[in-house]
């Protein structure tokens, strides 16, 4: 396994990017969206670059069995910490599994999953077939996979946002660019990534945005409370409409596709 350039990035990520208001959001947003598609509990979840369980241990909690696999020892620490505070019943129903994405059939034993997540990791990688080659294979047949990613049709918002003019006008047709955790990324289409799983015998059913006003009014430089409940709740309510209707969902700076695996 090559070096953990997580490590680097874990307290970041798993500690402030989720306390913030947007942090916030994306848990609920996401759950909610995945709630709409997963069969009842007990089914079997695969959290493929899961990092500190953000994801999947609310998934956990809700009854689903969870592996989360991360290739990140440092994120792994991260996801053992956070599953040390979960319930007892919760902590059970999960598993963590130190291995590559792109080796995740081997490293589950061929075992296949009502639900594959990858949620804001092929941005980080160079290509996204071979790591959507194994969320494609470790679906069951009728199972759900469920990829978060950066939507490229959006790249000119936050160099606009931060009245970076010229960095805007030069992103419109941009792939990369360095994200908030101050890492260069890529960024992929909708269709793109549909055709890639399509390819693999996974028909895309849905599509969402992730986040939006809280993205905008953090760029432009709100300051936002996650500290005040009530205000949060009712902004990741707003969040959980505009990530399913168009214009909004469009420009969302993540996308969320959900695709299901044809009866094989
Ligand atoms: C931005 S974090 C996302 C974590 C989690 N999915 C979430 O949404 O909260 C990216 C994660 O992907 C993991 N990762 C990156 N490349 C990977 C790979 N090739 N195989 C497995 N995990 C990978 C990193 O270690 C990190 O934990």
């Amino acid at each position: 396994m090559s070096e953990d350039a997580w490590a680097a990035l874990a307290d970041q990520f798993a500690d402030e990017a989720y306390a913030s208001v947007k942090g916030h959001v994306r848990t609920y947003v996401m759950h909610r969206h995945l709630l709409e598609h997963l069969p009842v509990q007990p089914a079997s979840v695969l959290d493929v670059g899961g990092g500190a369980g953000h994801q999947s241990f609310p998934l956990a909690r809700a009854g689903y069995d969870v592996t989360l696999l991360d290739s990140s020892p440092a994120m792994l620490d991260k996801a053992s910490q956070r599953l040390a505070r979960l319930p007892e019943q919760a902590r059970r129903r999960v598993t963590l599994v130190e291995a590559d994405g792109e080796r995740a059939d081997e490293a589950v034993d061929g075992r296949r999953f009502a639900a594959v997540l990858c949620h804001g990791v092929l941005g980080y990688l160079e290509r996204p077939e071979p790591m959507v080659d194994q969320l494609c294979r470790c679906a069951a047949a009728g199972g759900i996979v469920s990829i978060m990613t950066g939507n490229a049709d959006a790249s000119a918002v936050r160099p606009a946002l931060e009245r970076r003019w010229d960095d805007a006008l030069a992103s419109f047709d941009a792939r990369t660019e360095i994200g908030v955790l101050g890492v260069p990324g890529r960024a992929d289409t909708v269709d793109e990534v549909s055709e890639l799983i399509r390819d693999r015998g996974v028909e895309p059913v849905r599509w969402y945005g992730v986040w939006l006003f809280v993205d905008w009014l953090e760029f432009s430089g709100a300051e936002l409370d996650a500290s005040d409940s009530r205000q949060v709740a009712a902004t990741a309510e707003v969040e959980l409409e505009a990530s399913r209707r168009d214009p909004y969902r469009q420009l969302s700076r993540v996308f969320h596709l959900v695709g299901r695996k044809g009866q094989v």
